[in-house]
């Protein structure tokens, strides 16, 4: 039976003035590197100005090396960056029974609650979240937001419509640094000709409240994206952190208008493993609560599968992981984990 001090609900979080047993994570010195609080910062991903005439070259090498980059001149106004994040806000200043109320349930995706990844780690993060489905979140804002409803929605509505757009660009101009087009891709030419958009998506709100001994704590533990592409808005608080093998622990620090890209485990499947999907996670901070929102583009709708592109395998391949759906593919990582990539692959590839 948990003690008192461990019952904790994650929706008052940034009120406790010790780190709970349940929260206290056991870090080695090259896990423990927190955002560095001034600008001495060794290297990081790199940020490319989409209006680059070099743009595909700039994002290739981005992708291949980190997996990871950020990009300024996007087009996405500020005025809705800063909608969403004063959504999230107001979202999560309420008492932690209002955010309950939108809790996920056990099956749905969808919902206020802790990071889905939690299932796979014995200590519990410092964070909280909203993920916002295609589909299911105008119930949920009803419930949240019963006056400014259509305001929100709206704000979700223009936001997705903006991301979409954006991803779907970027995913053009990856594809060009390996030589294909979006028209290699067989379930893109599918989803064209049908006049269904290019995937689903899923926003997710996270708060990082503030923490009394962020050393040992995690705000978001070490994970891979399930999607193809994610478009992350960081609030100005750094703490979100790529890993690369060469570098060991890297921080984003954040840039005020410029958004983060990181590839996920589809892209990855796409490319034939030509780009890794980036491993990353998020610390938290004494002083001052952060917020990300994160924006997962998913694989096609339905059941449409994803396989490595064929003009990128080549004709005699390897080609390294067996067609999947997005639905199955999820599946197996809420079975596996970080194991999930692995329980796709081809077995004998480096035959
Ligand atoms: C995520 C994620 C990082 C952050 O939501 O998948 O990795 O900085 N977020 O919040
Ligand atoms: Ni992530």
């Amino acid at each position: 039976m948990p003690s008192i001090n461990e019952d904790v609900s994650i929706g008052n979080l940034g009120s406790l003035q010790t780190l709970p047993d349940s929260f206290t994570w056991k870090l080695t010195a090259a896990d423990s590197i927190l955002p560095p609080s001034s600008a001495a910062v060794k290297e990081s991903i790199p940020v490319i100005n989409l209006s680059d005439p070099e743009v595909t070259t700039l994002l290739g090498n981005a992708c291949k090396t980190w997996g990871a980059f950020q990009i300024a001149n996007h087009g996405i106004p500020q005025s809705l960056l800063d909608d969403v994040e004063s959504l999230s806000k107001t979202f999560f200043d309420m008492p932690s029974e209002r955010k309950l109320e939108a809790a996920s349930s056990n099956k749905g995706v969808s919902g206020y609650g802790e990071p889905r990844i939690s299932l796979f780690f014995e200590k519990k993060m410092w964070s909280e979240g909203l993920t916002i489905a295609d589909g299911s979140y105008r119930n949920q804002f009803l419930t949240i937001w019963p006056r400014d409803y259509t305001k929100y929605c709206g704000i979700i509505e223009e936001y997705k419509g903006e991301m979409e757009n954006l991803a779907s660009r970027l995913l053009s101009c990856i594809l060009g640094s390996l030589g294909v087009t979006v028209d290699d891709i067989e379930w893109a030419q599918k989803t064209e000709k049908s006049g269904s958009k290019m995937g689903q998506s899923v926003i997710r709100l996270n708060h990082y409240p503030v923490c009394p001994e962020p050393e040992r704590a995690m705000g978001l533990a070490a994970h891979t994206d399930s999607c193809l592409l994610t478009i992350l808005h960081q609030s100005n608080m750094g703490g979100l952190q790529v890993f690369k093998e060469e570098s060991g622990w890297v921080t984003v620090e954040p840039i005020p208008g410029v958004l983060v890209v990181n590839i996920g485990d589809l892209f990855h499947i796409l490319s034939n493993g030509k780009f890794p999907s980036v491993v990353h996670r998020a610390r938290v901070n004494r002083t001052k609560s952060r917020i990300s929102i994160a924006y997962l583009w998913g694989g096609p709708a339905g059941e449409v599968e994803i396989s490595p592109i064929s003009k990128i395998v080549g004709p005699v391949g390897p080609c390294l992981y067996r067609p999947v759906t997005w639905s199955e593919y999820l599946r197996i990582k809420f079975e596996v984990f970080d194991k999930a990539l692995d329980a796709i692959r081809v077995v004998n590839a480096t035959n």
